[in-house]
């Protein structure tokens, strides 16, 4: 087994899921504005130090993502955020995209930077105890979109990412979102999700990236938000497991689902019926972020007096999703 290999292996298997808490700094500012929590460094670094030192949080999580203000943060008690996941067990995971901006030709389409600068930034965040990353792509559908610019586009970086952080000895997390928003249908959804994975895949084999040594972080296929189309449990599931027959080679060790905006519960649900299909050749499990953190920011709103009701609120999804696993 190679190391890159024992890496996603560990994030995916024994019923434990990944934790994406690498909100940017505006997104989780505007999170916390959203809850009456003055945003800053500071206040991201409290709520931040709350979702790690969740009791029992290893018995459910794998791995941590951290934002880059994040993986430089110190703990109460000295210890920075990657050293104190590794004293309890969790791996400590790192985004290192720099956001999705307007595609030149696509307006209306994003592709993602930060390729430039990559090498050396693997190279630190490495010393420093990261063990694997996350780069988002995100994709939408619309009128005359995706465009093929923009799935060959993303899909392009996303396999220079992930050959770039293997070179130096990171499991890279391959994120291509197909957002929620819109007024597609399932079909539409499942139709665009297959195509994407297959460039992805195609892009990857490029690049020559070691399947055994990343983790696919794919949306659900679920109709638009906006298409008044209600799927039950069951029809998400079936759809999400048809399109990733279809496009993801068995060598991947591990589907680690986005949660991309759904009801926690409800994604909880969508990905416990996935699992009572028939036998798959991967491990399926969720790399959430809003569908884990989401009711504890809401619990805790900035107020040391509800800090344990925030940590019971992460608690209790982290448990119902690796149950559901
Ligand atoms: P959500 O589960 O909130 O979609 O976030 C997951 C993630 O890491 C997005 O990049």
């Amino acid at each position: 087994m190679s190391a890159l290999n024992k890496i996603a292996q560990t994030l995916v298997s024994n019923r434990r899921g990944i934790l994406a808490a690498d909100e940017s700094i505006g997104t989780m500012s505007a999170r916390l504005e959203g809850v009456g929590v003055e945003p800053s460094a500071e206040s991201r670094r409290v709520y931040r130090e709350l979702i790690v030192t969740t009791p029992k949080l290893a018995e459910s999580i794998s791995g941590v993502i951290l934002a880059d203000e994040t993986f430089y943060q110190k703990l109460d008690n000295g210890r920075t955020f990657p050293e104190y996941l590794q004293d309890i067990g969790i791996l400590a995971g790192i985004k290192v995209d720099t956001g999705a901006k307007p595609l030149a030709g696509s307006p209306d389409e994003k592709i993602t930077e930060g390729l430039d600068g990559l090498r050396e930034r693997v190279a630190d965040y490495v010393r420093l105890g990261a063990t694997f990353a996350k780069w988002r792509a995100v994709i939408t559908i619309g009128d005359d979109m995706p465009s093929e610019r923009a799935v060959h586009a993303n899909a392009h970086a996303l396999a220079r990412y992930a050959g770039l952080c293997q070179e130096g000895g990171l499991v890279p997390i391959v994120e291509p979102e197909v957002l929620m928003d819109g007024s597609h249908s399932l079909a539409t959804c499942r139709e665009v999700t297959t195509s994407v994975l297959k460039t992805v895949f195609a892009e990857l084999e490029l690049m020559k990236v070691e399947l055994d040594g990343i983790v696919l972080k794919p949306n659900m296929v679920v109709a638009g938000t906006g298409s008044g189309e209600q799927p039950s449990v069951e029809d998400v599931a079936t759809a999400t497991v048809e399109s990733l027959r279809e496009a993801v080679p068995s060598s991947v060790p591990g589907i680690s689902f986005l949660s991309g905006g759904q009801d926690p519960e409800v994604a909880t649900h969508h990905l416990g019926a996935m699992q009572k299909l028939d036998p798959l050749p991967w491990e399926l499990t969720y790399s959430f972020g809003r569908a884990l953190v989401g009711p504890a920011l809401e619990a805790w709103r900035g107020d040391e007096n509800n800090r344990a009701a925030g940590q019971e609120a992460l608690s209790v999804r982290a448990v119902a999703n690796a149950a559901a696993r």
